[in-house]
């Protein structure tokens, strides 16, 4: 791995350790985003090129995800994903009630929330003090009137991971559908969609999968395409796009159905690089080399005497390890003052490792906490 950390020149200023927030820039990335400039330069408008890269970035996702094109709906954020995927439901007498968490991101809570105008009932089942989340109580919430459950893979304030097996095999044998938001995990470790059997999953390619801000993505399984029509949709949407047609509503059968407008062309040249240099990286390795950096941030803080709020167990945590401090803003200021570059939420500080990582990075970090020693809670 240490010759794919030489091609994002971010390492060469700091220890760039938020991939949670945004992943480092690759050269690759970079070049792609500079070929879209070139190209208007030499011909102007590249209509045909540009909707060809929307079908790229479409067959990337569906390769890192183990699906087909056709499960695959390439939106501009999470949000526009899952608020197609909302405007598709509760239309007719069906079930009301969507089941969720209190670890999810707000994007999720809020659209869930926005259906209430159209008879919905929301519940949010809380995880204990330790960030885990009970699957009794899920399954308490879960009633004859259970639509949907929405759950986070992993929390983005305390990197605690969901059991996505336990949950969809329970959905499933009470007839409700699964939407998993994987933000927060997809690009960093592997995910089988086809193998998961989760009905939907959303997230968005600007932090482990190596892009830039305006591409997100919805898969969604074609047994859902088949019986989900959004009503919030777009001429992208439509089963032929250049039809034009102003007359009547034709959706793609496909999970085409849940896009909307004209792409965000030049993240899809973003993107389409990103996703490239993750596949040949491999995301199993990459899950390898943060699991690897993981262990050494947890000795490390156990050793200053700090406390990881992210829970420990294989299966339990995700690619980001959360840090107590007694002032968040006041650590990340710090660290970044000294070359380290972390987020915060939530009280934590929140140190993201990807495949890029070195052991340096995470000695780097840790010495300055050390040097914050009182900022750690
Ligand atoms: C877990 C999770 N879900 C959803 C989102 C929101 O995504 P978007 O801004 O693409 O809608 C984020 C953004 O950080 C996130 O971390």
């Amino acid at each position: 791995m240490s010759t794919y950390r030489e091609r994002f020149p971010v390492f060469e200023k700091v220890a760039y350790l938020n991939s949670c927030s945004q992943g480092a820039l690759a050269d690759s990335v970079r070049a792609s985003m500079e070929s879209y400039m070139d190209g208007m330069d030499e011909f102007g408008s590249l209509w045909a090129t540009w909707a060809g890269k929307q079908e790229e970035v479409r067959g990337l996702l569906a390769r890192l995800f183990g699906t087909t094109p056709g499960e695959v709906a390439v939106t501009a954020s999470a949000s526009a994903a899952i608020d197609s995927i909302a405007s598709a439901m509760f239309l007719g007498d069906g079930p009301r009630k969507v089941v969720t968490t209190s670890l999810e991101f707000p994007t999720a809570g809020q659209i869930w929330h926005a259906q209430e105008a159209r008879g919905v009932s929301v519940v949010h089942v809380p995880a204990g003090p330790d960030h885990r989340l009970s699957i009794d109580d899920l399954a308490a919430a879960i009633d004859d009137d259970t639509a949907l459950v929405s759950v986070t893979h992993v929390c983005y304030r305390n990197g605690a991971m969901t059991d996505l097996s336990a949950v969809i095999e329970l959905a499933h044998s009470r007839g409700v559908r699964v939407l998993v938001d994987a933000y927060q995990s997809g690009g960093a470790l592997p995910i089988d969609f086809a193998a998961l059997g989760a009905d939907f999953l959303v997230g968005g390619c600007l932090k482990y999968m190596l892009g830039m801000p305006g591409v997100g993505f919805g898969l969604v399984t074609a047994d859902a395409c088949a019986e989900l029509t959004p009503t919030s949709t777009g001429w992208f949407a439509a089963r032929d796009v250049f039809a034009m047609d102003i007359y009547g509503y034709d959706p793609a059968s496909d999970a085409r159905r849940f896009e909307a407008g004209t792409p965000v062309v030049p993240s899809l040249y973003a993107v389409a690089a990103g996703l490239e240099l993750l596949l040949e990286v491999g995301v199993e390795g990459a899950w390898e080399v943060s699991s690897g950096l993981h262990d050494q941030l947890r000795a490390g803080v156990a050793d200053l005497g700090g406390t990881v709020v992210t829970p420990s167990g294989a299966g339990e945590h995700g690619p980001m390890i959360a840090v107590a401090t007694t002032d968040e803003q006041a650590l990340v200021a710090a660290m970044g003052e000294d070359g380290v570059v972390v987020s915060s939420r939530d009280g934590n500080i929140r140190i993201s490792p990807h495949f890029y990582n070195n052991a340096a990075d995470i000695e780097a970090a840790l010495s300055s906490m050390r040097r914050h020693r009182h900022l750690l809670a």
